[in-house]
């Protein structure tokens, strides 16, 4: 097995390798966490939202009189108003544009019309009732295939020369050699799969608490941010405010998952508002307005067709995606990556040849496209894929294990360049799924599989090895709305030893505060305790592009390595001042500096911190700090194998989870219980979207969803129990050889649930059950297939 695990260092400094206990929950979980909602500030008022009922209509007419006579209430804010100022419309992370407040139409339902800005944050929502709004009904388009169709009424007629409703079409791979190869196949299989609409639902919602002084012009807004500094730069662009006057404190977190990296009409509201008035102004979403306005994600139509030869090679992939992106382009993803990084649907096969051609259509939905615990459209990616190869393996009666082992990319093919163009980092394919295998008992599964078919008894096995692309990204390649995807690390050492770490990335749940901390630990000898990690405020913080995507350790975590290493140098040299030896003969280790081959003379980090202010050699800089901008060189690879065991109720298609198996390599974990805490809640998600969760539209455009009644978070109670394994084979490029893994289980997951379902019922011929994979569907599978 090509494992290696990095040596661990004393457990005293707790640093890379050792379970530390996270920093962060002695403050969560005794109530001193210090949530947006929290924050109180002197004269602030409270912000309301009113939403458009219906999906699609023209706005005749807004008639405000009424609620701005209710005590209480300072101002009504409107399109127009917002208009005046040039903001009733703002830039999307995609480079289109999103209404602020409507002026013209309104695109989708729950979409922004008026504010209420009043003393209480009820009598803010009471007045919300008393505007009144003229809505002149326009066609509801509430599908992608609807919105092509030849007579579709142009939903964004607000954007010069946009004649229909496409958004965008990209394509990745070569059409050439991909048709040549199917050309030459014994076997095409194909897969036709919607991956439908669902949402990150943070527990805590979003919300911003602005404070523009009139005086100074500095505006402090907090905001629920996954990306502080790059929104304050995208507040200096769209407000004209000069950025060093914009400070955005993201405190914690309820989580974000994707949810809290846009920017939200709220957001831009709540500090125009507080502009305009000279008070401090919060707005804060109920759940149901979280649900059905935020960002979504996924929402993809894919077909996919694998060129295989008779012995089950795989030659080629075909992929026609369609995407269903709502009425604004509003995803956050790389400028060059129309399609995020969906393109990495190659997965983990050798094969020569791929096509990927990706369109997108407006449709009467909230924006779209949110990366839901995913790196920019990997989860649809690793789902089709994995959905594929299950597909083909029934099609060719080959075992679906055995099909992968077939087309493992193998370990001595790494670095390995895929058809569309990525180059996975490191991996040993073949040992994860083997190892998954044998702790679920493959064989012996596969064997009472058939005796229970035998009985009547349907039992599936469910198998998805998925490959993921994280920590976006390398300069080169990577930007958001023209920001290249860095990430920064500054790192302060103080004369007693005790240090403190600022990062660009933030931590919404994670456990950065701790693991960071471990890295510096690692790196300096200097113990985890000692170390104290600040995040969110970007007046405080070295400027990056957040924490989404699985980047923060990928990147961030980088960053911190290479910070802390440049303190080490400078530890060496002073070390070596305070011993009287030359800086190339000090090493260190666990906290000490000591000249090789004399362990006995040694010094301690803390007496170089303190010699750092008060000795120091003639001519060197005082103090122990830096800071580092981390441009990384590649994105990381992380993978997993992943069994799920579900048996099935052909009587009513109810399906129960057995068992869950999941194996995941990232490289160097940092933190092993902490990685684990990330998958056991990764395939909770993933769990939840393959079996239950969807948010969906009635004809006109309704949203069926908006609640938790409607849209399931599941419990302890219906989460089925994991077992975890892990592999570790370093990323050769990353510092301390660690990838992501963050998002890991929500990607790789899905397509293990639904190919148990599939595989319970592979025998009466059934290829296909579109997620989420709900007992009547089942049933209906079964029904279908019997007759
Ligand atoms: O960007 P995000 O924090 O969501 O994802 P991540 O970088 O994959 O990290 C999730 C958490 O797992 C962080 O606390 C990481 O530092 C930790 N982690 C780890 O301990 N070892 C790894 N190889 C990767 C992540």
């Amino acid at each position: 097995m090509t494992t290696v695990e990095r040596p661990l260092g004393a457990p005293e400094i707790g640093g890379i390798g050792h379970s530390v206990k996270r920093h962060e929950d002695a403050r969560l979980i005794e109530g001193q966490g210090n949530f947006l909602d929290d924050i109180e500030l002197p004269g602030m008022l409270h912000m309301a939202i009113l939403r458009s009922p219906v999906a699609h209509a023209r706005i005749v007419s807004i008639d405000t009189s009424e609620a701005e006579a209710i005590d209480g209430v300072v101002a009504v804010v409107t399109g127009e108003l917002m208009a005046e100022h040039g903001l009733a419309w703002m830039p999307t992370l995609s480079g289109d544009t999103q209404a602020v407040l409507a002026t013209d139409k309104v695109r989708f339902q729950g979409q922004e019309v008026a504010a209420v800005v009043a003393t209480d944050p009820y009598v803010a929502e009471d007045a919300l009732e008393l505007i009144v709004v003229d809505y002149e009904d326009l066609p509801v388009l509430t599908t992608p295939q609807q919105a092509l169709a030849d007579d579709a009424p142009v939903i964004r007629d607000d954007k010069e020369g946009q004649e229909g409703n496409l958004v965008y079409e990209w394509e990745a791979g070569d059409a050439v050699a991909t048709d040549a190869a199917f050309a030459a196949a014994d076997r095409v299989v194909s897969l036709t799969t919607h991956y439908p609409r669902s949402h990150p639902a943070p527990l805590e919602t979003c919300g911003a608490l602005a404070d523009v002084n009139s005086v100074t012009g500095q505006a402090t807004i907090w905001l629920t941010s996954q990306a502080p500094h790059a929104h304050r730069t995208l507040f200096a662009m769209v407000a004209g405010l000069p950025e060093q006057n914009i400070r955005i404190i993201s405190p914690d977190l309820g989580g974000g998952f994707g949810n809290k990296v846009p920017i939200y009409p709220g957001y831009v509201v709540a500090t125009a508002a507080s502009l305009l008035l000279g008070t401090p102004v919060k707005w804060i979403e109920s759940r149901s307005e979280n649900l059905i306005s935020t960002g979504f994600a996924r929402d993809y139509y894919m077909e996919g067709e694998l060129a295989l030869n008779d012995e089950g090679r795989i030659l080629a992939l075909r992929v026609r995606m369609l995407s269903d992106q709502g009425a604004f382009y509003a995803d956050a993803q790389p400028t060059q990556f129309k399609a995020g990084l969906f393109h990495v649907v190659t997965g983990s096969y050798d094969f020569a040849a791929a096509h990927i051609v990706c369109s997108g259509a407006y449709t009467n939905k909230a924006p779209g496209g949110v990366a839901y615990r995913c790196s920019f459209r990997i989860t649809e990616a690793s789902f089709l894929i994995e959905r594929l190869v299950q597909t083909a393996a029934y099609e060719l009666g080959i075992d679906p294990a055995e099909i992968r082992f077939k087309n493992f990319i193998q370990p001595d093919q790494f670095p390995y360049e895929t058809p569309t163009g990525f180059v996975y980092d490191s991996g040993d394919y073949p040992t994860a799924l083997s190892t998954a295998l044998e702790e679920v008992g493959y064989e012996a599964l596969r064997a009472e599989q058939a005796e229970a078919r035998a009985e009547g008894r349907l039992i599936g096995i469910g198998i998805a090895h998925f490959t993921e692309a994280v920590g976006a990204g390398p300069s080169r390649q990577y930007d958001i709305a023209g920001l290249k995807m860095i990430d920064s690390a500054e790192l302060r050492v103080h004369p007693t030893g005790k240090a403190i770490l600022k990062l660009g990335v933030k931590t919404q749940g994670q456990g950065h505060e701790t693991t960071f901390a471990q890295i510096v630990a690692s790196e300096l000898g200097i113990p985890v305790t000692d170390i104290k990690v600040e995040h969110g405020d970007t007046d405080n913080t070295p400027y990056g592009l957040g924490t989404y995507a699985s980047r923060s350790t990928p990147v961030g975590g980088a960053a911190t390595a290479m910070v802390a290493r440049k303190l080490a140098a400078k530890a060496r040299d002073i070390a070596a001042h305070l011993l009287e030896a030359a800086s190339d003969d000090i090493d260190m280790l666990d906290g000490k500096l000591f000249v090789r081959g004399t362990p006995e003379r040694s010094v301690t980090i803390q007496d170089v911190a303190l010699a750092a202010y008060t000795n120091l050699p003639a001519g060197m800089e005082y103090g122990l700090e830096g800071v580092h901008y981390y441009d990384p060189p590649n994105l990381t690879y992380p993978y997993g194998s992943y069994i799920v065991v579900v048996e099935i109720d052909a009587e009513t298609g109810v399906w129960k989870v057995r068992r869950v198996v999941a194996l995941d390599d990232c490289g160097v974990r940092i933190n092993p219980m902490i990685v684990e805490g990330q998958i056991h809640g990764g395939l909770t998600e993933g769990f939840a979207m393959s079996s239950m969760q969807w948010i969906t539209f009635d004809p006109d455009g309704n949203c069926i969803g908006s609640n938790f009644m409607d849209y399931l978070v599941p419990t302890a109670w219906e989460t089925p129990r994991f077992e975890l394994l892990h592999t570790s084979v370093p990323s050769p490029h990353h510092p301390i050889g660690a990838k992501g893994v963050g998002e890991s289980a929500t990607v790789g997951s899905p397509a293990a649930f639904v190919n148990a379902v599939v595989d319970a019922l592979a025998h009466l011929g059934v290829r296909n059950i579109d997620m989420p994979v709900l007992p009547d569907r089942v049933w209906a599978a079964i029904q279908a297939a019997s007759s």
